[in-house]
């Protein structure tokens, strides 16, 4: 029960990442505040995870700052306080590098990244005011920083958001709040399912990129997510941290068990 008595906003927590890391952070005493566009998906998560007392679900849209800063009057309202802040929510677009266009561009970047910032600079401007510090947490991705040009627009937001996490780490340091990026390899999730991971040749590829032989669980970020939200991680601020299967520290390949 590290998170007793904490208030936490998960953003894209309809399903997948989002979904464990909300389970996860009521498992540890936190109260939650789960928000995604999805609201059908939204609703049934809630009716499964949480409690009227303990989980508050609002339905918004990331890419749009004026439903960011709502949100958080909307939680501050309920629970007084807001003590994390988790900017999960994204999407992701397979295409060649010359197939894009602006509206593809606009598309991605506005979720990805303009919502991570602007859910930043909330959450940050509210624990200022309330003075009791606070910590927020970025979903980034290993796609931050290799080279896939098949995800472009997504590589490039995730690169962008660590850039939010280091910069709003040091501009919030005085006031006792810490902004900490988590970055997935490849973990079992509809995103996954659905672009990343499309064929036989595509989980090969994968796999062949991954030293542990296996995709990620989203339950084994959530667990990386409370961590860093909890005292545990009480002298960590500005770092990603990557937890990958091995990924990122791989060279070449490794040989792909059936
Ligand atoms: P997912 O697609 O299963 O879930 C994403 C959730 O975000 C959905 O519920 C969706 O409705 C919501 N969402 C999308 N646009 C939104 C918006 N504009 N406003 C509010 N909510 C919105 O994806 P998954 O896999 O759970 O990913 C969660 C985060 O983790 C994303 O930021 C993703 O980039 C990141 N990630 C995922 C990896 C993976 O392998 N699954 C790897 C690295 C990073």
């Amino acid at each position: 029960m590290r998170l007793e008595g904490k208030v936490a906003i998960i953003t894209g927590a309809a399903r997948g990442i989002g979904r464990a890391c909300a389970e996860r952070l009521l498992a540890e005493g936190a109260k939650v505040v789960i928000a995604d566009v999805d609201s059908a998906r939204l609703s049934e998560t809630a009716a499964i995870i949480g409690t009227a007392d303990n989980l508050l679900a609002v339905t918004m849209d990331v890419s749009r700052k004026v439903q960011v800063d709502a949100l958080i009057s909307t939680v501050v309202e309920k629970f007084g306080h807001l003590d994390i802040m988790v900017n999960n929510a994204g999407i992701a677009m397979m295409q060649d590098f010359l197939d894009i266009t602006e509206a593809d561009y606009d598309k991605v970047l506005s979720v990805n990244l303009k919502g991570a910032f602007f859910g930043v600079q909330a959450a940050g401007r509210q624990m200022i005011v309330q003075a009791r510090g606070g910590v927020i947490i970025n979903m980034s991705s290993i796609n931050s920083g290799l080279a896939n040009p098949r995800v472009a627009t997504y590589a490039i937001s995730k690169g962008g958001m660590n850039q939010i996490t280091s910069t709003a780490a040091v501009a919030f340091a005085p006031y006792g709040i810490r902004v900490v990026g988590v970055g997935p390899g490849t973990i079992l999730t509809e995103m996954v399912e659905g672009s990343f991971i499309d064929s036989e040749e595509a989980r090969r590829t994968v796999l062949s990129r991954t030293p542990l032989g296996r995709c990620g669980t989203a339950e084994e970020i959530a667990a990386v997510v409370a961590f860093l939200a909890s005292n545990d991680a009480s002298y960590i601020t500005g770092e990603t941290i990557y937890p990958d299967g091995g990924r990122r520290v791989l060279n070449y390949t490794v040989p792909v068990k059936e």
